[in-house]
């Protein structure tokens, strides 16, 4: 693996050996016997030119954690704003020598773009709506963790589907994973083609939970719509998880929510608020174990 780039380039052995790494980083961060300097000296280009609260933290924490330093290059302090292109700006980081890079970007395959012009890894920390690999990574390692297993669960993706690269990267990790996987929308959100094979559709809420072990929320994606497409009311009267809609789910479902999540709108307060069902904590802290496990397998080369 030279670059990280989405989960359509890998394959099920792939992606069980990214997994088997990030639980040895989990159960290595929980009673410290892991390397904490093994990537001393390495220097990781973080290059978001979208918001992001947790991918950013948490790639900075994963690669503080293995020794290595970490630069977050400034879209608003950058030169773009002197009218330097994207690809001459690409062009110049790279001649800096970063040993791997992290990019976020709005444009569509933007990350396979820069991986063509730079000499050291790339990993996508989430372009358009297509991939955000790392995301699916550590959502499979939190359903892995609580059901020691991903072969035959039925996982129902409810909200956004139309807008989110986590959905996508989700369907493909799924399904290659042996997972059930459907897919939960209104008509508004509900793209016509989907991003893996064999996942199924449903508009309505209550009979996509039907049997479902996992319930991952999606929240509508407002920044990629151009206009309104569901009303916000709507929406939580018709998608919004409550812990009376969970109940069509199996007993023991667990929520799961990539983040940011909007309460009222895609969950209630009590069912956010209800540790044992919405393990969105242990979700957030699986985030560094995964992107440690993906930075030392680049690194490593
Ligand atoms: N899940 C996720 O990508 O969150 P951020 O946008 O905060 O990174």
């Amino acid at each position: 693996m030279k670059h990280l780039l989405g989960i359509c380039d890998l394959k099920a052995q792939d992606i069980e050996k990214i997994l088997d790494h990030a639980q040895m980083y989990a159960e290595g961060l929980t009673n410290g016997s892991y390397d904490a300097e093994k990537h001393k000296g390495k220097i990781i280009l973080h290059l978001f030119f979208e918001n992001s609260t947790r991918t950013l933290t948490s790639f900075e924490m994963a690669a503080k954690r293995l020794g290595a330093e970490v630069i977050n290059w400034n879209r608003e302090t950058s030169s773009l704003k002197k009218g330097e292109s994207f690809m001459d700006t690409i062009d110049t980081l790279n001649a800096m020598r970063p040993d791997a890079v992290v990019l976020r970007h709005s444009e569509y395959g933007a990350p396979n773009y820069i991986a063509k012009r730079m000499d050291c890894p790339v990993i996508n920390g989430g372009d358009s709506w297509r991939e955000h690999p790392t995301q699916a990574l550590l959502d499979a390692l939190t359903m892995r963790q609580h059901f020691g297993k991903l072969a035959g669960l039925t996982v129902a993706i409810v909200g956004d589907i139309a807008h989110s690269r986590v959905a996508s990267s989700n369907m493909g990790l799924l399904t290659k994973m042996g997972a059930n996987v459907r897919v939960i929308a209104p008509l508004e959100l509900m793209p016509e083609k989907l991003a893996a094979e064999g996942v199924d559709k449903f508009t309505d809420l209550n009979e996509g939970l039907s049997g479902a072990d996992v319930v991952m929320s999606i929240r509508p994606q407002k920044e990629r719509m151009d206009k309104v497409l569901i009303h916000d009311a709507a929406y939580f009267n018709d998608y919004g998880l409550t812990h009376e809609r969970l109940a069509h789910a199996k007993k023991e479902a667990i929520v799961l929510d990539p983040g940011p999540f909007i309460r009222g709108l895609q969950i209630s307060d009590e069912l956010a608020e209800d540790k044992t069902r919405f393990l969105y904590a242990p979700q957030v802290a699986n985030g560094i174990p995964t992107r440690m496990a993906v930075l030392d397998l680049l690194l490593e080369g």
